[in-house]
C-alpha cells in the first residue's frame, strides 16, 4: 500500500518569531497544507457577488489549487462547487465567466443545475436497448462537489469543512468591522489583473501583513513624501490570528510637512506631473489613506486612498502564487469618483505605483532560501506577541499568521 509521506519540517520552538526556511520549499509540507488549510475549516475567498448578480451567472476560480465554480440560481442563492465532472474528471466551466441555464462538460455531454446537482447524461439509456447507464446508477448522488458558502459584504468565501466558525466569529468582530466600513455600500465589479509571483504562497501572505517594509521598499512613497511610518496608525489583529488590519492616516496627497518636520530623508525636488492621482475624498469619515486587511488564508483587501482592491492569493505549487487583484467601486459612485478610482487604482497591482516590488521580492527570498536547510528568518520587530497595536515599524500581524498557521497544521 503507497504511504503518505508526511513533512519533515519542524519549528525550532513554540514561539512565533523564529521561522523555518524549509517551510517554504518544503514539497511535502505543501501537500500536508493543501488539506489542512486550503480544505481545512477556513474561508477562502472565490468571488465578489457582484460579479454573478442575474440569474444563471456564473464565474471560475479557485479554493486553494481545486478549480471552482460560482453560480447564481433562480433564487438568487449563491452555489460554489468543484469544477471537474463528476464522470471523468474534466473542468466543466472552460470560460472565465458567462450566464447559462445548464452547466455543461464539453467531454460527453454531462449536463449539471445551478446548484451543481447533475441533470443530464447523454445515452443513458444507452442505443437500441443497449448499453446506457446500470439501472442502481443514483444521479442524485453523483452531482460537483458542493463546498460551503458565506456572503460578506458582497465578498464570497467557500469552504469545505462543516467545522468552519461562521464568519464574523472566524475574523474576529474588529476585522469584520473594518471590512464594513471598507466595503460599506453594494459594489461594483472593475476589472481584474492577474500576476504570479515566483514564490511560496505564505512569502506573499507574509508581505501582505508586512506593514514594516512599506515605506522602505516601495520608493514611490518616500520619493513623493506619501507614507512615513510615523504618522498616525495601528494594526488590529483579528481572531485567531490570521486577520489583520494594518491602516495609516494622514492628510490626503503629499505631506511635505510631515517630512520636513521628521527630517526625513526623500527626493525633495521629485513632483508628480499629475497630482490628481493622489487627489482623494475621505469616504469613510475616518481619516484613513491607507487600509490593507487579510483574512487567512487567501484574501486581502486594501484600500489606498479611494482605490479598492480584493487580493486573492492562490497557491500553484510549492514555489509559485498566482495573485489576482480584483478592482471594483461602489453602485453609486458618480463619473468623478469612478474615474478616480480607475486612476487610482494604478498604485496598486502588478505594476503599480506602490505595489510593484511586492511582485519581485518573495522571489528573492525563494532563491536566496533554496538548498539551505534547518536555518531561520526572524519576525522580532515589536517584540514576539500578537497583540493589537497602534505602532507600524513591527512584525505582529505576521507573527498573527504564524499563530493562525501552527494551529491549522497542528505544528
Ligand atoms: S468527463 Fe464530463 S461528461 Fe465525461
Ligand atoms: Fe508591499
Amino acid at each position: 500500500m503507497a504511504k503518505t509521506r508526511t513533512s519533515s519540517v519542524r519549528f525550532p520552538n513554540d514561539g512565533l518569531v523564529e521561522i523555518p526556511y524549509d517551510i517554504y520549499t518544503d514539497p511535502d509540507l505543501y501537500r500536508d497544507e493543501i488539506s489542512k488549510i486550503y480544505r481545512g475549516a477556513t474561508w477562502n475567498y472565490v468571488c465578489l457577488a457582484a460579479q454573478i448578480p442575474n440569474h444563471g451567472d456564473f464565474v471560475t476560480s479557485y479554493v486553494g489549487e481545486t478549480p471552482v465554480i460560482a453560480t447564481r440560481d433562480r433564487e438568487g442563492s449563491i452555489h460554489v462547487m468543484e469544477n471537474r465532472c463528476a464522470h471523468r474528471g474534466a473542468l466543466v466551466c472552460l470560460k472565465n465567466k458567462g450566464n447559462a441555464k445548464l452547466l455543461s462538460c464539453v467531454y460527453h455531454s454531462w449536463t449539471y443545475k445551478l446548484d451543481g446537482s447533475l441533470h443530464g447524461v447523454a445515452f443513458e439509456n444507452g442505443v437500441g436497448g443497449k448499453g446506457g447507464l446500470p439501472e442502481a446508477f443514483n444521479k442524485a448522488t453523483n452531482g460537483l462537489k458542493r463546498l460551503k458558502v458565506t456572503e460578506f459584504c458582497g465578498l464570497v468565501f467557500a469552504t469545505y469543512s462543516d467545522e468552519t466558525l461562521d464568519f464574523e466569529t472566524y475574523v474576529g468582530p474588529e476585522i469584520a468591522n473594518h471590512i464594513r466600513s471598507i466595503l460599506s455600500k453594494p459594489l461594483v465589479y472593475l476589472g481584474r489583473n492577474v500576476q504570479v509571483l515566483p514564490n511560496n504562497w505564505k512569502i506573499y501572505n507574509e508581505n501582505l501583513r508586512d506593514s514594516y517594509h512599506a515605506s522602505l521598499l516601495h520608493t514611490f512613497f518616500n520619493t513623493f513624501k506619501l507614507n512615513r511610518l510615523s504618522q498616525e496608525g495601528g494594526i488590529v489583529v483579528g481572531a485567531g490570528g490570521g486577520s489583520h488590519i494594518s491602516y495609516g492616516k494622514s492628510k490626503t496627497g503629499v505631506d511635505h510637512e510631515g517630512y520636513k518636520a521628521e527630517g526625513i530623508h526623500s527626493l525633495k525636488d521629485m513632483q508628480l506631473k499629475d497630482p490628481s492621482l493622489l487627489d482623494a475624498l475621505d469616504e469613510s469619515g475616518e481619516g484613513m489613506t491607507t487600509r490593507i486587511l487579510s483574512v487567512f488564508p487567501s484574501l486581502g483587501l486594501q484600500c489606498h486612498y479611494n482605490s479598492i482592491a480584493i487580493r486573492q492569493v492562490l497557491p500553484k505549487g510549492v514555489g509559485e502564487t498566482e495573485l489576482v487583484w480584483n478592482h471594483v467601486g461602489f453602485v453609486d459612485d458618480d463619473e468623478a469618483m469612478r474615474e478616480r478610482r480607475l486612476k487610482q487604482s494604478n498604485l496598486v497591482g502588478p505594476a503599480g505605483y506602490i505595489s510593484m516590488e511586492d511582485g519581485c521580492i518573495g522571489g528573492f527570498v525563494q532563491q536566496a532560501i533554496r538548498g539551505v536547510s534547518g536555518e531561520v528568518g526572524i519576525v522580532p520587530m515589536g517584540g514576539s506577541g500578537t497583540e493589537s497595536t497602534d505602532a507600524r515599524a513591527t512584525e505582529v500581524s505576521i507573527r498573527g499568521f504564524w499563530r493562525a498557521y501552527r494551529d491549522f497544521m497542528g505544528m
